[in-house]
């Protein structure tokens, strides 16, 4: 019976210490409304008795007056009621609920099936540890049904139950049942499925819900909620190498330091040798501490504090691991990307890499492929669009200790953050490390910039003119070129429409194109500032994304920022190469100003609009500011 029908003469404490023992089952339901999915989580909540004698009062009424079933209880009113928020049209990312049996508690994730909710999905199946799939007797295996596994399979899920549901309406039918079951368990062969389970269900009718049904004697399997309490699923992360992301670095005293975090995969015992990721130092562990006292063994999930038998450094961000088996470490991986942004994944674009412990600066350097999440199909692509997956090369600021998702899914993931706005924009799972990342090394010269600056008795930096096409930057750039010449100074201009000639030739002036055209110069301009040169950049330049980028590729001081703010309309009427007039006919897309974004800056060291100040005295005023800014020292 259920743990509801408990009374008051029963033994609260006994009971409370078995309920606090039962595992935990954390499921995800993939499916539609149409499949019978509310239905199906209602009579999960109803046969448990999770639901209050007001709430049953309620339902009933309910089902009677708005109901599809007639005098029967229409359970999919009790979800959809905890759902109305939905209806509301507020968006709730994934409902949560909670039940329990006497044998096992369960959180079951709920998202809404449509393909426009992918990442919703993806959110609620990353902590599931198993997925029931809802599949309608009448259609079978359909285009959902695919995407919901990909899903499930992409985000770790190792565990799938095929609930073939509304077996009502197709009389119950054994053939019916095994053309599923075969047809699902030959499509999901290749997602690498630990145990596929189908089980005939009616979940209006409670057929295999809580017990067997004698409609479907042909069945040999279990019935749907005794197989989800009894089968095995969470011990693995037991039984995977040790690993703890440092949250922090407890000191309350002179005496006591402890490391506190919650292990992600693992066990660990007192005396048991681990190694600090990225620091590679070993030690072994004294004690394990929680506010419960010192435990004689930490395992997955649980949060503690770690204090060491001796003292080195380390810090938040850190990783612990198993001295045996260390996690990797690597800048460089392949992974899967599922995209959450409506605004699209961009190579070269530099985000902000959140794994589990870390924030640090990443680009996509290549989109290998996309993948149809509906055919598993690999698709060529540029950018990757809301709700789309695809497989990436991507490369960090400074190595991140690893596992692969696929070996561990907590120090396999990531998620990406838009530096601008910090939205997530996407989620990741780690593949592998790319060799090259090991294999290639940085090479110390003993030439240094400092060394080659004091030859050109300079101080190299770069001039970043970014505008409008027709706002006066490369007229400016050539003055100030022109001038620092004079003065004896050595320089470099690079100019968008001279670049786009050679280096950029493959280039055109999609967002993503424009992105990996200011990527390429910014590190151009950066070697040529290592080589001692004043660099004038004279691009469009329109995302404020890239020129941040730009400006942090090199030192303080080295990136000046000249925003040639010429209105719109004057660069129109000047159009000196038509390009303008070409746009306004529609024989240009993507044309600046015109069908194509331009971010102003918002802190640049410059600001010249050449419809007030001629060009000659714009040029003027920038070789005025290096001089009295110490860049023409000597
Ligand atoms: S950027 O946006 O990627 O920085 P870039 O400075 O290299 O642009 O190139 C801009 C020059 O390309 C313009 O001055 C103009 O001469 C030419 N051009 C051709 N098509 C376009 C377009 N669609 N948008 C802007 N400029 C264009």
């Amino acid at each position: 019976m259920s743990h509801a029908a408990l009374t008051v003469d029963d033994d609260i404490l006994a009971y409370l210490d078995a309920h606090e023992r039962k595992s935990m089952l954390r499921f995800i339901t993939c499916g539609s409304v149409d499949d019978g999915k509310s239905t199906l989580i209602g009579r999960l909540l109803y046969d448990t008795k999770l639901i209050y004698e007001d709430q049953l009062k309620a339902l009933e009424a309910d089902s009677k007056r708005v109901g599809t079933q007639g005098d029967r209880i229409d359970f999919a009113l009790l979800v959809d009621g905890l759902a109305a928020e939905r209806e509301q049209g507020i968006t709730i990312d994934v409902a949560y609920r909670f039940f329990s049996t006497e044998r096992r508690k369960f959180i079951v994730a709920d998202t809404p099936g449509h393909e426009q909710y992918t990442r919703n999905m993806a959110t609620g199946a990353s902590t599931a540890d198993l997925a029931v799939i809802l599949v309608d007797a009448r259609n079978g295996v359909m285009t959902q049904t695919r995407r919901h596994s990909f899903i499930c399979s992409l985000l770790g899920i190792r565990h799938i139950v095929v609930a073939v549901n509304k077996m009502d309406l197709v009389g119950y039918s054994k053939e019916t049942f095994a053309a599923i079951e075969t047809e699902y368990k030959k499509f999901a062969a290749p997602l690498g499925f630990q145990s596929i389970v189908c089980i005939p269900i009616s979940a209006l009718e409670g057929d295999n819900i809580t017990a067997k049904s004698a409609r479907t004697r042909w069945h040999k399997g279990p019935a749907l909620l005794p197989y989800l309490e009894s089968v095995e699923v969470a011990s693995d992360l037991e039984d995977k190498p040790f690993r703890m992301p440092v949250q922090w670095v407890a000191r309350p005293d002179h005496a006591f330091r402890g490391y506190a975090g919650t292990i992600a995969s693992g066990e660990i015992y007192p005396g048991d040798e681990i190694v600090v990721l990225p620091s590679g130092k070993r030690t072994s562990v004294k004690r394990i501490v929680t506010a419960d006292g010192d435990l004689p063994r930490g395992r997955a999930r649980q949060a503690v504090t770690l204090t060491l038998a001796d003292e080195i450094d380390i810090s938040r961000g850190d990783v612990l691991c198993a001295g045996n088996s260390p996690a990797e470490q690597t800048d460089q991986f392949a992974a899967h990307i599922l995209w959450m942004h409506d605004d699209q994944l961009i190579p070269g674009r530099q985000y902000l890499l959140k794994t589990a412990n870390r924030t640090l600066p990443a680009t996509v350097t290549e989109l290998k492929h996309k993948i149809n999440v509906n055919t598993l199909e690999h698709l060529s692509g540029k950018t990757l669009a809301i709700n789309e997956v695809g497989v990436c090369n991507v490369s960090t600021s400074h190595p991140i200790a690893f596992d692969s998702y696929a070996a561990n899914r907590t120090t396999g993931a990531f998620i990406l953050i838009d530096r601008r706005t910090n939205a997530t924009v996407g989620a990741g799972m780690i593949d592998f490390s790319l060799r090259r990342a090991q294999n290639v090394h940085w090479q110390d010269l003993d030439i240094d910039k400092r060394a080659r600056a004091a030859a050109k008795h300079q101080r190299p930096c770069i001039l970043w003119f970014t505008g409008l096409s027709g706002s006066g930057k490369s007229t400016i750039a050539n003055l100030v070129e022109k001038r620092l010449h004079d003065l004896g100074r050595h320089t470099y201009t690079l100019d968008g429409d001279n670049v786009r000639h050679g280096l950029n030739k493959d280039l055109g002036f999609t967002d993503a194109d424009r992105v990996e055209n200011i990527r390429r110069v910014a590190e151009t301009a950066k070697l040529m500032v290592d080589a001692g040169l004043i660099v004038l950049v004279s691009f469009i330049s329109p995302f404020q994304s890239e020129r941040r980028m730009a400006r942090e590729l090199v030192e303080d001081g080295e990136f000046l920022e000249v925003y040639v703010s010429t209105p719109l309309a004057v660069c129109e009427q000047r159009d000196v190469k038509g390009l303008y007039a070409k746009a306004r006919r529609g024989e240009i897309k993507n044309f600046t100003g015109i069908d194509s974004g331009y971010e102003a800056p918002t802190h640049p060291e410059l600001t010249l609009d050449t419809s007030k100040v001629s060009a000659e005295d714009a040029a003027a005023r920038i070789v005025d500011y290096l001089d009295s800014n110490g860049y023409l020292v000597g």
